[in-house]
């Protein structure tokens, strides 16, 4: 089932799941294995990371056994562009800590075959055994990832149009709406749903509608978000601000 948790703000949130993110990496290291994460990106993740780079510096937290994979990237951003997810997680979170490089995954923005791309990146997700913790943000479509309603739940990796409330949100990162890809790669919701355990953080005014749909309304397409009430391990962390209409 999942439950939800109202932090005192976004820090404390940030703090209560890199801590989780960290006995994990360290679990694994114990038994000798990997920690498979799901990363995402925007403004949400952003402590976390920020928290995630403290403990690699200042609590010696390894990343040495860590493979990520990341939810989603803009459909034709090669990983060196500034708004591409490649480049986020590079500035945000890889270059300041040990993970190998080789170890990370982002769904590459361009590519001869998208739909080859979107299976192969299934069956990586496979190889490295699945993904042990995935870290989520929300839309204020309720997409996770880039999967906009409707969204099946038995959805997979897959070339997805972007909803114009999405795109008008994301075009303050690129400056003007009309450089704002119309396409993207993403996880689909299937694709998420079988990760063992799922850390979703929304924080802000912006926030609270779309959390009360998704946490007050049956688990259905035209809401995404809503098919996680039914992971049998996903944690919702909210600060006041996001619950505020619950
Ligand atoms: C993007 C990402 C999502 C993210 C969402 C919310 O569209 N594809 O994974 O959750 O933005 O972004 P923010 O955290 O900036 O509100």
């Amino acid at each position: 089932m999942s439950k939800v948790i109202v932090h005192a703000d976004k820090a404390t949130a940030a703090k209560a799941v890199a801590a989780t993110i960290r006995d994990l990496i360290i679990a694994k290291a114990k038994a000798g294995q990997n920690a498979v994460l799901g990363l995402a990106t925007g403004s949400t993740p952003l402590p976390l990371y920020a928290e995630l780079v403290r403990l690699h510096r200042e609590e010696a937290l390894s990343f040495r056994n860590v493979v990520s994979f990341n939810l989603d990237e803009y459909e034709g951003l090669p990983g060196d562009h500034p708004q591409s997810y490649r480049y986020f997680m590079e500035q945000n979170l890889f270059r300041f800590i040990d993970i190998r490089r080789e170890n990370t995954h982002v769904p590459a923005g361009i590519s001869a075959d998208a739909s080859r791309t979107c299976a192969d990146y299934e069956a990586a997700i496979l190889a490295a055994g699945g993904i042990d913790l995935q870290v989520l943000g929300i839309g204020r479509t309720g997409h996770i990832g880039f999967n906009e309603p409707p969204s099946a739940l038995d959805s997979r990796t897959r070339r997805v149009h972007l909803d114009e409330v999405t795109r008008r949100d994301n075009s303050i990162f690129f400056g003007e709406l009309s450089l704002v890809p119309q396409g993207a790669l993403t996880m689909g919701v299937g694709t998420i749903m079988d990760c063992r355990q799922v850390e979703l953080l929304a924080f802000g005014t912006g926030k609270a509608e779309i959390i009360r749909q998704t946490l007050r309304t049956a688990p259905s397409a035209d809401c995404p978000a809503s098919w996680l009430k039914s992971h049998a391990r996903c944690t919702f962390h909210l600060d006041p601000e996001a619950n505020a209409l619950l």
